[in-house]
């Protein structure tokens, strides 16, 4: 039988996705050291990029769950050498219970899951970043119910973050307003696909307007480091700063999935201010990992 695989939101049905911030939010509430459902498990973890959320959430959630995580960078394995993904994918997932990815390009995982026999998750491409949304819905239902018929504003670039919260948008009903400067927006064929609920501004403060949740990102992800100092200059009035929490509901919410740079995509007064969940929606990542590691990997 193949394996269900987590590489973007679309990979589970709505009502899964609902299941899974339930499941998330109950797991949190709920701690219980003695609940171990992969006992004996291994997940895989290959990261060609930097992360901290990310492996330190899935090898605790792992750990807490009973099972254990390998950290593997393809420098330390013979991909770094030009091994095949297909022949990585069928050797690494003949002896572990799951694979976690985090690469460059949104093919590899696409590849990776080809091959695998075993569940593969995306731990951030270029293209998508599914985990950080399960943080982020459930942090949202945590803290103000459902989200469905909301309205989020999604203020920076269009990238990975962007894309899935347009697959989010899709998925769980709501409203999603995009304001990027022009030549950095989300891919169209990804807005294509939902056009009935996604609507593109050049105008930061018109996006955010009567918004319930404000988002940002970085302006240069990783790998775009040397893209620095000319996106400085592009995203410069794209900031979430007061005047576009002003601009949202009073009781609107402000994430990020971190790191973050105060003073360039958000003030330090919002990441830092009243309206900022970013440190319940970090640790959100455990809590909804779990859920979507019992979902996937428990027998
Ligand atoms: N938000 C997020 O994915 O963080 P890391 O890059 O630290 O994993
Ligand atoms: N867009 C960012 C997200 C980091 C979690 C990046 O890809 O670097």
């Amino acid at each position: 039988m193949q394996p269900r695989h987590f590489l973007t939101l679309l990979d589970l049905s709505r009502d899964e996705l609902r299941a899974l911030i339930q499941r998330a939010i109950h797991l949190k509430h709920h701690p219980d050291r003695d609940y171990q459902p992969l006992k004996g498990k291994v997940l895989a973890m290959i990261f060609e990029k930097s992360s901290t959320r990310t492996r330190i959430s899935f090898e605790v959630a792992m750990a807490q769950f009973g099972g254990s995580a390998l950290f593997l960078s393809p420098r330390d394995t013979q991909l770094g050498r030009g091994e095949p993904l297909s022949d990585t994918a069928r050797v690494i997932s003949s002896m572990v219970d799951g694979i976690m990815l985090r690469t460059n390009s949104h093919e590899t995982v696409t590849t990776v899951a080809e091959y695998s026999r075993a569940p593969v998750i995306n731990g951030l491409t270029d293209l998508h970043h599914p985990c950080q949304l399960l943080a982020d819905m459930q942090t949202f239902f945590e803290l103000r119910g459902d989200i469905a018929g909301k309205t989020v504003a999604w203020i920076g670039d269009g990238n990975n973050m962007c894309h899935s919260y347009i697959d989010a948008a899709r998925q769980f009903d709501f409203k999603l307003n995009i304001a990027s400067p022009k030549d950095y927006q989300p891919l169209p064929d990804i807005v294509a696909s939902a056009a009935d609920r996604v609507a593109l501004y050049a105008d930061p403060l018109l996006a955010a307007r009567d918004a319930d949740l404000i988002v940002t990102d970085v302006w240069a992800s990783m790998g775009q480091e040397e893209e620095q100092a000319k996106r400085e200059i592009a995203f410069k009035d794209f900031q979430v700063n007061r005047a576009v929490m002003d601009a949202a509901k009073s009781d609107a919410l402000f994430m990020h999935c971190l790191p973050a740079h105060r003073g360039e995509e958000v003030a330090a007064e919002v990441i830092d201010g009243p309206q900022s969940v970013v440190f319940p929606e970090a640790e959100n990542r455990l809590h909804a990992q779990k859920a979507l590691l019992e979902f996937l990997i428990k027998p």
